[in-house]
């Protein structure tokens, strides 16, 4: 175990309870751009369960943390990760509501992080504790694409030029910023608990290519029960250049060299993304503004 984290970005991670309403929402939320659209929706297909499994792992290793700052850390991502499951859960159950029923996809993904990356009850000792450092490598990996992705979506002014739904936005911008002020979690609590160099780099390697198929399977099958897109042909990856270069895509080119930066030694996730920028989102964001409203409300009571 190593006895000394890097240091973290000593933001205390709160946990907004944000409301949004979906009753207005279009189904092609970025204006004549289902691809676009589709691709983030893949998001809502993903991350119900995975933040869900991410929680589940992570209150499984606050035993082995002996680091009171980095327990605090991973309390507060704890209680973020379950509020983004919880709202990206609310547009399904939204789109379920119009018609537009995903089950069959999140159901696989169900068991994709419940069983297939689930707990092992039979294993014992190391195998049981080696299961859990493997599980938590795996987080550390995908918080480096969702902190970079939450960069991004700060960022992507295309999306803002294209006349984005703003209810959508602000949750995609919401949830990036977080992912941006918990950026290093995960990787800290990784470092504190095994910190293998080899182990963290063969979680990549599995985590990059595993995300590239289920956001391919998952945006093939959005088109294939939106009834507006009815005789469309099915997307093909290259397909993502066009609105890649109309700013409401990341391109594929960004998205690599991005994963290439975790394989470095020296990589930190406080070199990606930029925590002011976030703060300062997160104190604008209507539905993160609504919610400290109601949370003073509650504190005055
Ligand atoms: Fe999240
Ligand atoms: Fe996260």
């Amino acid at each position: 175990m190593l006895k000394e984290t890097p240091p973290s970005d000593r933001l205390v991670l709160g946990a907004r309870d944000v409301r949004f309403d979906w009753s207005d929402l279009p189904r092609h939320w970025v204006p004549d751009e289902p691809l676009a659209t589709h691709l983030m929706n893949v998001l809502h297909l993903l991350l119900p369960a995975g933040e869900r499994w991410f929680v589940a792992v992570f209150q499984q290793a606050l035993p082995l943390i002996t680091d009171e700052e980095l327990r605090r850390d991973v309390l507060g991502f704890i209680g973020q990760e379950a509020l983004h499951a919880r709202a990206h859960q609310e547009v399904l159950d939204h789109y379920t509501a119009q018609g537009l029923d995903c089950r069959p996809f999140t159901d696989q993904m169900e068991w994709f992080f419940s069983v297939l990356l689930g707990d092992r009850p039979r294993l014992r000792g190391r195998a049981e504790s080696e299961w859990l450092v493997s599980r938590l490598a795996i987080i550390a990996a995908i918080e480096h694409i969702t902190a970079f992705m939450g960069d991004w979506i700060l960022n992507a002014e295309g999306l803002d030029r294209a006349g984005c739904d703003p209810t959508m936005l602000d949750l995609l911008r919401w949830h990036g910023a977080e992912e941006v002020e918990h950026r290093s979690v995960a990787f800290d609590l990784y470092r504190h608990v095994d910190g293998r160099h080899l182990r963290r780099i063969e979680a990549m390697v599995l985590v990059a290519p595993m995300l590239f198929v289920l956001w391919r399977k998952g945006v093939r099958f959005l088109y294939s029960i939106d009834g507006e897109l009815a005789g469309r042909p099915l997307p093909r990856v290259r397909d993502v250049r066009g609105p890649a270069s109309r700013g409401v895509t990341p391109a594929l080119s960004h998205l690599g060299r991005k994963v290439l930066r975790y394989f470095s030694r020296s990589y930190h996730p406080s070199m990606e993304g930029d925590t002011d920028q976030a703060v300062a989102y997160l104190a604008a964001s209507p539905a993160a503004r609504a919610a400290e409203g109601r949370a003073a409300e509650g504190r005055a009571a």
